[in-house]
C-alpha cells in the first residue's frame, strides 16, 4: 500500500506540473483527491490493514495528501499568470498600424454647382431671397403675366393642389414676393431652389429640379446692365475664354426678352454637346415688363429692372458635360465620387 500511494504521488505530481489550464488541473485535483478519487479508494482500503501498519500508511497517506494539495496551489498560482499571458497576447493591439480614416463625404454635385453660381452674384453685390414651394397661382402665374390661357398653366404640366395651390413650376414667384417684402426699395438678388414640373424622368427632363432666379430693380436699370452681369456670371462660370451672346425671345414677364448663350468647349467646331450649333443655351432673361413692376406697386416711370432664371441641372450638364439627368438623383457613389 505505500507502493501505492507513493506510485500516485509521483504520477499525480508529473501530471499536475505538465497542466497549462486551470480547468484540467480541477480535473485532476478531482480525480487524486477527490470523494471518488484514486487517493480516497487508496485509504479506504486501509481497513484491511493490520493495526501497526495503519497509523504509518495513515501518515504518509495525509502527508501524500497534503504535497499534492501544495502542488496544486503552486501550478494553479503559475496557470493564473500563464492564462493572463495568454489573454493579454490575443487582445495585443498594434499601435503602429495606421488608424482607418473614417469617409468624409462632400456637397453634393448640384448643391456644388449652386454654390459656385450664388459665389459668383454674391460677389457681385446681389443677396439671397428665398420662397416656397407650393405656391398660389397668383404669385407663380398672375403676377407673373402669365395669362389665365398661357399653356404652362395646363393641369397636364404643373402639379396642383387645388385649383388655386401648386407646387410651383419655376422660381419666378420669388421675384413677386421679393418686391413686395422689399418695396420700394432697390432689389438685387438671386432666388436658389427646387421647382416641379408633370415630367415623367427620363434622360432630359425630371418632375422635380432645381433654378436660380435673379432680379434687380432699381433707378436707372438698362439692358446693359443685364448683358454685363450676365457676361461676367457666364465668363467666371464657364471661363474666360467663352463667348456670350444674347439671342431675342420671349417671356411673359420680361420685355424685350432674351436667351443667353455660351460657346461651347469645342471651340465652335461643333460637337455631340452642342449638338454642332457650337452654342450652350444657359438661361432665359430680359428687362422686367413694366407689367410685373406695377404688380408690386412698383411705379415703372420711375425704376425699372431686369431679371433671370436657369436651370442647376441644366448648368451642371454642361459644365460637366454630363449626358443623362438622372444620375444627379440616383446616389450612386461611382458619380458623386468624380466630385
Ligand atoms: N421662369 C422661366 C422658366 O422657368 C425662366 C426665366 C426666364 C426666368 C426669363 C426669368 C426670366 O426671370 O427673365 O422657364
Amino acid at each position: 500500500m505505500k507502493e501505492q500511494l507513493e506510485n500516485l504521488q509521483s504520477e499525480a505530481l508529473r501530471e499536475i506540473e505538465a497542466v497549462t489550464d486551470s480547468k484540467v488541473l480541477q480535473e485532476i485535483r478531482v480525480k487524486y483527491l477527490g470523494k471518488k478519487g484514486s487517493l480516497t479508494a487508496i485509504l479506504r482500503g486501509m481497513g484491511s490493514l493490520s493495526p501497526e501498519e495503519r497509523p504509518v500508511i495513515g501518515e504518509l497517506a495525509n502527508k501524500v495528501r497534503e504535497r499534492l494539495e501544495e502542488a496544486l496551489s503552486e501550478r494553479s498560482e503559475a496557470i493564473a499568470a500563464i492564462e493572463e499571458e495568454r489573454q493579454l497576447q490575443a487582445e495585443r493591439l498594434d499601435i503602429f498600424l495606421p488608424g482607418r480614416k473614417p469617409k468624409i463625404g462632400h456637397a453634393h454635385p448640384l448643391q456644388m454647382v449652386m454654390e459656385e453660381i450664388e459665389s459668383i452674384f454674391l460677389g457681385m453685390g446681389f443677396s439671397i431671397a428665398e420662397g416656397p414651394e407650393v405656391e398660389t397661382d397668383y404669385y407663380n402665374f398672375e403676377a407673373l403675366n402669365l395669362p389665365k390661357n398661357h399653356p404652362a398653366r395646363d393641369m397636364q404640366d404643373s402639379l396642383y393642389i387645388t385649383n388655386e395651390i401648386l407646387l410651383r413650376t419655376h422660381t419666378s414667384p420669388v421675384q413677386i414676393r421679393t418686391m413686395e417684402k422689399l418695396y420700394p426699395n432697390p432689389i438685387r438678388i438671386i432666388a436658389p431652389g427646387r421647382v416641379y414640373r408633370r415630367d415623367a424622368l427620363d434622360a432630359t427632363h425630371s418632375p422635380m429640379f432645381h433654378q436660380i432666379e435673379g432680379l434687380v430693380v432699381d433707378e436707372g436699370i438698362t439692358f446693359a446692365d443685364l448683358k454685363g452681369v450676365l457676361t461676367v456670371f457666364a465668363k467666371k462660370l464657364f471661363g474666360e475664354d467663352r463667348q456670350v451672346r444674347f439671342r431675342p425671345s420671349f417671356f411673359p414677364f420680361t420685355e424685350p426678352s432674351a436667351e443667353v448663350d455660351v460657346s461651347c468647349a469645342c471651340g465652335g467646331k461643333g460637337c455631340r454637346i452642342c449638338k454642332g450649333s457650337g452654342w450652350l443655351e444657359i438661361l432665359g432673361s430680359g428687362s422686367v415688363n413694366p407689367v410685373v413692376l406695377k404688380m408690386a406697386n412698383y411705379d415703372p416711370e420711375r425704376v425699372s429692372g431686369f431679371a433671370f432664371g436657369m436651370g442647376v441641372e441644366r448648368i451642371a450638364i454642361l459644365k460637366y458635360q454630363i449626358n443623362d439627368i438622372r444620375v444627379f438623383f440616383e446616389n450612386d457613389q461611382r458619380f458623386l465620387n468624380q466630385f
